[in-house]
């Protein structure tokens, strides 16, 4: 018998295709996301699981899951994943690192231009009739920061921060950056988390979301950044305290913030950050290309069957349940 296999959404590209030949297959068919009593029904008898960052993999979920021997999630990030109760029942978890790194790189320097130069702005100043004849031209029009000669700080210098440094480069920053493991990387400088804080003219978060790095940039951290400076974070929502952040923006104690992650996805119709002129937001896009989701897609499903057939999965985010 092929093993029970539930897709929590239809993914783009051929891969899940690969997975209905594979094993019995059954993809939630609704255009909305399923529900935690959805998901918990479905894997009743369920052997594997393909997910997504929206679905929370729990201790309850799994104890309603008594067939379960796999999971993999369609995403680099597991924090909607209770990885410690999985390893406990020795179900390996599965995750797509690498495929989406150099679309998160485009898509932060996406927003850091669109920060710098307000593009944003520039865009509702057009769309709401405010660029009339008597606004033709004006010297002091939407002035924005310039990037060659400025100072880029990352935090984190994993692949992806690794692939901003290499489009930094392009644009003629100087790049310096922190990691909690401390270790240097080409083309970054290696510098305290004070002094990356401190001394950026751009501030880019690559962090995964941990107990470690939850709120890492808070009032205390914020208070260290140049007036001027501007938060780029196409990382997780939780390395920011909102409030906090939303405190220094309004008061100009920093200059702008361009955000693809949020603490709360979605964010609200009636967030204040969305009342910000000086706040670009995306709705956690970071890896939405065709190909990038084609690629994570495929690496969810070789996780999948590598698990399911007793194979080492290509990328694990809990090698230990294989020791
Ligand atoms: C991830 O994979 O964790 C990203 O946030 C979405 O692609």
């Amino acid at each position: 018998m092929p093993p029970k296999v539930f897709v929590t959404r239809a993914l783009p590209g051929t891969a899940l295709a690969q997975l209905a030949a594979a094993t019995s297959l059954r993809c939630w068919p609704g255009p909305l996301p399923i529900t935690a009593a959805q998901l918990r029904t479905e894997l009743r008898d369920a052997e594997g699981l393909l997910c997504l960052l929206t679905d929370c993999i729990d201790e309850p979920l799994l104890a309603a899951a008594p067939a379960l021997r796999v999971v993999s999630s369609c995403s680099v990030g597991v924090d909607h994943v209770e990885v410690a109760a999985l390893t406990r029942r020795r179900i390996p978890l599965g995750h797509t690192p690498g495929v989406l790194v150099e679309a998160t790189a485009d898509l932060t320097f996406a927003l850091l231009l669109a920060a710098a130069r307000r593009i944003t702005e520039a865009e509702r100043f057009v769309r709401e009739n405010q660029w009339t004849p008597s606004r033709r031209w004006e010297p002091e029009l939407l002035l924005g920061k310039d990037l060659h000669g400025a100072t880029l700080g990352l935090i984190g210098l994993g692949a992806i921060g690794q692939a901003v440094a290499r489009r930094a480069q392009g644009f003629g920053l100087r790049v310096i950056g922190w990691t909690p493991s401390g270790r240097s990387v080409p083309g970054v400088t290696a510098a305290s988390f004070e002094k990356v804080l401190a001394q950026s003219d751009f501030i880019s978060l690559h962090l995964a979301l941990s107990a470690q790095t939850t709120r890492l940039i808070n009032a205390a951290a914020l208070a260290q950044m140049r007036g001027d400076a501007i938060l780029i974070n196409t990382a997780r929502g939780g390395l920011v305290d909102e409030a906090a952040l939303l405190a220094a923006l309004r008061t100009k104690q920093l200059g702008a913030a361009a955000l693809d992650v949020f603490e709360q996805e979605p964010l609200a119709a009636d967030h204040p950050l969305l009342a910000l002129p000086n706040v670009v937001i995306a709705p956690h896009i970071g890896s939405a290309t065709l190909g990038t989701r084609s690629r994570m897609a495929q690496l969810a499903v070789d996780n999948l069957l590598a698990g399911l057939q007793g194979r080492p999965m290509p990328h694990c985010a809990n090698p230990e349940v294989y020791s």
